[in-house]
């Protein structure tokens, strides 16, 4: 069991230089029992979570209490911040089916990310009246769904504070600052009849639609940019509730985001981190924070190949160090593709392309087995995560929503998953992907937190 986590061993014409390789990046190879090990810190750290004891894992109650029941119906705006493009989306639900989607995407400029917030929220708005403008929807009273992909202190289903910015944002200003009344802020400036019904996390869209899929349904994960997860959890168990305070006892469950990227900020997961790990971390937008998710998220998983890399040439192990940037988590996918077909000509190709000098096969072979144990090790993490979430749930079968670039572009990460995952754990599971957590999800949010309200009137 121990050695059923280790990918296949190196194999090179020197049998010496493997070795060496693999001595070199023996942090990155994690056993059964350093796994076992990490699911007890992420059990205990749920816990003082959710109980509001310190902890890494912030457990956010999302105020989302129940899943879509196929009554869903209305015409929604979605808005989707937080992976590499902002979008816009326009969709309509009949008896819970999406019927018509409307997209459009919008650049943010670095300038955007990284100045004041004011001025990116304003940008949002302008969006906004630039989409409903060209969809000729101008005069309309419209609910809008709001999908803001990072950690918020949420009051309820449709307010919340930014704790801290992660992946490629960090605009200044925004402290204690509710997302959502920003956002209707400058909505109104602009005189739109927009208002925002539901703020959420990708994850909880991502879950949301899941749904839609497989009434299983119970996690939701993303793996892209950044990685989190949610689920549903018993509404006894969340300590901290603002509103609504009476759904409480009315609602059996609640969707909590776990913010899982923040893992071990507080050096609880020390014991797993590499110098490569360190080297990631010191060059990342965001210093000292959302460790867990540099070992997992698209955003650093070619960074991480990097300093893999690197720390091969510098040990006589590889021709050059490729530069800091040069390699992202597209490379990472290459590699692994080509190395599942024995193939090494496109490897080869990038590798020259991104450090110049003389690459031969078996380099190529020893970089392959770099992004193998970078992949390997990410959806070890990962694994852990949702099979804790699973055995916690305890139900007959839990499917888990799953979504975001590298589990759609990484040639096996969702069938290592599906390993270790049943390595890991017992119970029954399946992975789905379920895209557009963001449009679709985010819609169906809205139609919840309208029958909600509905009720509660
Ligand atoms: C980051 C954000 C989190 C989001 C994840 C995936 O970890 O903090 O809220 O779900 O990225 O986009």
């Amino acid at each position: 069991w121990e050695n059923k986590f280790l990918p296949p061993p190196l194999r090179l014409d020197d049998p010496v230089r493997a070795l060496k390789v693999e001595a070199c990046l023996s942090g990155l190879a994690l056993r059964g029992s350093a796994l076992r090990r990490v699911a007890g810190v992420f059990t205990r750290e749920m816990t003082r979570g959710l109980r509001q004891q310190p902890s890494s894992l912030q457990m956010e109650n999302t105020y989302v209490p129940e899943l879509p029941d196929g009554t869903e119906e209305g015409v929604f705006l979605a808005l989707d911040l937080g992976g590499t493009n902002f979008r816009v989306l326009l969709v309509e639900l009949r008896a819970g089916r999406l019927v018509r989607e409307d997209v459009k995407q919008y650049h943010i400029s670095d300038e955007l990310r990284l100045g004041p917030g004011e001025d990116l929220f304003s940008f949002l708005a302008d969006c906004v009246q630039d989409f409903v403008r060209c969809e000729g929807m101008e005069d309309q009273e419209m609910s809008l769904g709001f999908t803001f992909s990072f950690p918020m202190k949420q009051h309820s289903i449709s307010s919340g504070e930014l704790i801290t910015w992660t992946k490629s944002f960090k605009c200044g200003g925004m402290a204690g600052v509710d997302v959502a009344a920003l956002l209707q802020r400058c909505l109104r400036a602009r005189r739109l009849r927009v208002t925002v019904r539901v703020l959420l996390n990708d994850t909880t869209g991502t879950l949301v639609a899941g749904a839609q899929l497989d009434r299983r349904v119970g996690i939701g994960v993303i793996l892209g940019t950044g990685s989190n997860g949610c689920y549903m959890e018993r509404a006894s168990a969340v300590s901290r509730w603002e509103a609504a305070p009476a759904r409480r006892g009315r609602s059996p469950d609640v969707c909590v985001d776990v913010e899982w990227g923040a893992f071990g900020d507080n050096g609880c997961l020390d014991f797993i981190r590499t110098d490569l790990d360190r080297e990631v971390d010191a060059r990342s937008l965001l210093v000292g924070s959302f460790t867990f998710e540099k070992y997992i998220g698209g955003k650093y998983l070619g960074d991480l190949l990097r300093a893999a890399l690197a720390r091969l040439a510098g040990a006589g192990l590889l021709p050059r160090a490729p530069p800091p940037g040069s390699l992202t988590s597209a490379h990472l996918s290459l590699f692994e593709e080509e190395n599942e077909n024995g193939e090494t000509t496109r490897t080869l190709d990038a590798l020259r392309a991104a450090c110049g000098g003389r690459w031969g096969e078996q380099d190529a072979l020893v970089a392959q087995h770099a992004a193998r144990l970078a992949s390997n090790r990410a959806a070890q993490l990962v694994s852990v995560c949702v099979s804790v979430l699973i055995e916690r749930m305890a139900r007959p079968h839990v499917a888990v929503a799953v979504d975001g670039s590298v589990f759609k572009r990484h040639p096996r990460i969702g069938r290592l998953m599906d390993t270790y995952i049943a390595l890991l754990q017992p119970l029954p599971f399946s992975l789905m992907g379920a895209e557009d957590g963001s449009g679709k999800g985010s819609a169906l949010t809205a139609a919840i937190a309208a029958r909600i309200a509905a009720q509660d009137n």
